[in-house]
């Protein structure tokens, strides 16, 4: 997507040097566009675990590289428990996103293939960049079934400005490319249909504020931000037509973990009646769960992400501000679990479909 009218990615490899992979650094946007090499396992897990990258989709790319990085940085000898230990080393960063243990062994399967240290690095590289062009090629498709979705509520409308309110940031940022909630919203901006989308803040962290306000602004798409409350009384009054979320692991019976806070929102749908997407490519769903309270882990983050927020202040610094009284204790769980009954369709790569077992199987039968 365009960042100055420019494409970017969020990931890619040097063009001299493909063992630095390049990230955009998320932590300084959306007041400095900072980009960081990656050059060791470290260096990656940090990476993930410090929300330098984040969104299910770029952390299961991030993780793909990062196993090549392990890979490049093999002993001769005893190669398989070095890349095991690697592969601790990432999976233990952050424990609700399933795409980073896919694509963890999505790269294990892969390398092990190869008998080699050079095959298996070849290898490793070539899986790493199939992971990270999969999930673009997988975002735009989603972007183009939830195209449909926005386009038959705009017919409803007449062609009047169609309503998206959308949690967190499941944009291009949190993926390879394009996004997952906000890929219909793109195509759907391209194709010339009239959209605005209500950003939530999305406290703690403000992934609403700092990246999709951001994201729709550099792709000129009208979008106006809320504090997080706001989003059931515009529901209320008839100023939300339709939500799409994204998500960090989906069950195989449509049980969806997203953002802290999602749940709510989908709660407040169900009350007026609007219809409640979640948007994501096959490689979040957890085939082998089926209760999304019971089975999904949450991740819980530092308290200080609650206490201290950050931002421009006038003379153009960006400054950390403390806003509780000092050592109030917080909680900080990253993520919930909105269950399947509150949803009204999944959007995937391979189309929309109903978000319960049997539906969600007969898109992709290679599960059942
Ligand atoms: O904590 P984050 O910023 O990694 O959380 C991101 C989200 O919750 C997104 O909505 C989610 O990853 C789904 S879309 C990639």
């Amino acid at each position: 997507m365009k960042v100055n009218g420019k494409h970017h990615r969020t990931i890619w490899p040097d063009t001299n040097n493909p063992q630095i992979i390049h990230i955009i650094d998320q932590r300084h946007l959306p007041h400095r566009f900072v980009v960081e090499d990656l050059k060791t396992v470290a260096d990656f897990a940090a990476a993930i675990r410090d929300m330098h990258v984040r969104g299910a989709g770029l952390i299961g790319a991030t993780a793909g590289f990062g196993m090549y990085c392990a890979m490049v940085h093999a002993p001769g000898e005893k190669i398989s428990a070095h890349l095991q230990s690697s592969a601790d080393t990432l999976l233990s960063t952050r424990p609700t996103a399933k795409n980073l243990s896919w694509a963890v062994q999505r790269q294990l399967d892969a390398i092990n293939q190869e008998e080699t240290k050079e095959a298996k690095t070849k290898k490793a590289f070539e899986t790493a960049c199939q992971i990270a062009d999969e999930d673009a090629d997988f975002c735009k498709c989603i972007g183009e079934h939830g195209l449909e979705v926005i386009s038959a509520i705009s017919k409803e409308k007449n062609g009047e400005p169609v309503n998206i309110l959308t949690h967190c940031n499941a944009g291009w940022l949190a993926f390879v490319d394009y996004g997952s909630a906000t890929s219909p919203i793109y195509a759907a901006h391209r194709a010339g249909i009239k959209v605005h989308v209500w950003v939530d803040e999305t406290r703690p962290w403000l992934q609403g504020a700092k990246l999709t306000a951001w994201e729709l602004k550099e792709e000129s798409v009208p979008h106006t931000l809320i504090a997080d409350n706001t989003g059931g009384h515009l529901m209320q009054h008839g100023l939300v037509d339709l939500v799409i979320v994204g998500t960090d692991r989906t069950t195989r019976s449509g049980d969806v973990a997203n953002k802290i806070g999602t749940y709510l929102k989908a709660l407040a749908a169900r009350d007026n009646t609007i219809p409640f997407y979640v948007a994501l490519p096959s490689s979040t769903f957890d085939w082998q769960i089926s209760d999304g309270l019971k089975e999904i882990p949450i991740e819980q983050r530092s308290a200080e992400e609650v206490t201290i927020i950050s931002g421009l202040t006038e003379n153009g610094e960006l400054e950390k501000v403390l806003v509780p009284p000092a050592n109030t204790p917080a909680a900080n769980y990253g993520f919930d679990v909105t269950p399947a009954r509150l949803i009204t369709g999944l959007i995937t790569e391979r189309g929309v479909t109903a978000a319960n077992e049997e539906a969600i199987l007969t898109l992709f039968p290679e599960h059942r």
